[in-house]
């Protein structure tokens, strides 16, 4: 796919350095967690972005076998090698990348610049001190330079990004319930072996799951929504990608979806990575595979309290895990945001 205004992905190094819309010396990096669903898709954009060198992805179950970057086989999980590179993307387990950052930091060396795609520094987490939380439209400014980055999560991003404008807007009334259905494709529960997860289980259903508004991922939308009354509840798709969430928003008086509409615009208006899709609610075709979110909102009829429809879909592997985590990369380093990704 061409990105606009990249340079050829072959010839990285014979830009210049200075500029920002060309890529200088590629920047050595390296995955943690390459065989997982969110490492295979982080692996695969980091293989063609144009500024990078992709030094590892590991596996300790695939050690040997052939990577989704061509020519990089997947090996052992390495401190040594996860020590050498400038930026290591940590695609583990819950648990496991506070468990290698802690590693990391009291090896005596300077660690390298980590973004991390697990929950274990995310607001909410209690490990979030030193940590810049990456949702990458809200956060640039904090993201230029930064150590370390707790990339938000794929239900997260689609909440946070449809409704932090338009509580800044002060459209929303936060006296009133805030409703999130959300449903996800089935790698948002991971690669490991499960169960429930079965093809028989999932295919030709749908169901809801973590019930009783405790979802972990509420922490971070909490912390980032703080006087948002939130309801979230999630359902599993039988489809092995993809997220759409229906949110069912109270406005104030005299706020209709065009108002919601408009906020978007001021805020998102140039933003690759965001699609608006005006008056009518975003499906999963329009995302799965890129690294897009697409929003939109229409009017809910015959509703006592004022209330707006508000659709967000995005890839869970995408938008919601690698490629926000590479508009970090590019926001760490200033390159344009659409580096790596896939936004046409
Ligand atoms: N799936 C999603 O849609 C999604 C979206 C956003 C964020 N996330 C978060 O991203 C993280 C990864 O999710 P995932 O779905 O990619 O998980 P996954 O499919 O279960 O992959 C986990 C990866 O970690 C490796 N691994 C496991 N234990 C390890 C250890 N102790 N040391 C080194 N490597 C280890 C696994 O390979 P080996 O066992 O072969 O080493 C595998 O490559 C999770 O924390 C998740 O919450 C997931």
């Amino acid at each position: 796919m061409d990105l606009p205004d990249s340079p050829p992905a072959s010839d990285p190094a014979s830009a210049s350095a200075s500029d920002p819309d060309t890529p200088g010396s590629p920047i050595p990096v390296g995955v943690l967690g390459g065989s997982g669903y969110t490492g295979l898709e982080v692996t695969r954009l980091l293989a063609r972005h144009p500024a990078v060198e992709l030094r590892f992805t590991s596996s300790r179950s695939e050690k040997g076998a052939p990577s989704p970057a061509p020519g990089l086989p997947f090996t052992a999980p390495d401190p040594v090698a996860a020590a050498e590179v400038e930026v290591l993307f940590l695609c583990l387990p819950h648990g496991e990348a506070a468990a290698w950052v802690e590693a990391l930091r009291s090896s005596g060396k300077k660690p390298p610049r980590i973004i991390d795609l697990t929950a274990d520094h995310r607001p909410g987490s209690g490990r979030e001190a030193g940590a810049v939380y990456g949702l990458n439209e809200w956060s640039r400014p904090q993201l230029a330079g930064a150590e370390f980055v707790a990339n938000p999560g794929c239900y997260p991003t689609g909440v946070l990004l449809s409704l932090l404008p338009l509580v800044d807007a002060g459209l929303v009334d936060v006296e009133r319930l805030t409703v999130v259905s959300a449903a996800s494709g089935v790698t948002g529960a991971g690669r490991s072996a499960r169960t429930d997860l079965l093809f028989a289980e999932v295919a030709n259903n749908f169901r809801a799951y973590g019930w009783g508004n405790r979802h972990r991922h509420l922490l971070e939308m909490r912390a980032l929504l703080p006087g948002v009354d939130l309801l979230f509840q999630p359902h599993l798709l039988p489809v092995p990608r993809g997220i759409t969430e229906t949110i069912v928003l109270p406005v104030r008086e005299c706020v209709d979806a065009s108002a919601v509409r408009s906020s978007w615009d001021a805020r998102y208006s140039g933003e690759p990575a965001i699609r608006l899709v005006g008056d009518r609610l975003p499906a999963l075709d329009e995302v799965v595979g890129t690294d897009l979110l697409a929003l939109g909102a229409v009017e809910l009829q015959d509703v006592r309290e004022p209330a707006v429809l508000v659709g967000a879909a995005l890839d869970n592997l995408g938008k919601g895990a690698a490629g926000q985590a590479v508009q970090n990369l590019n926001a760490i380093y200033g390159w344009p945001t659409e580096w790596g990704i896939r936004c046409a």
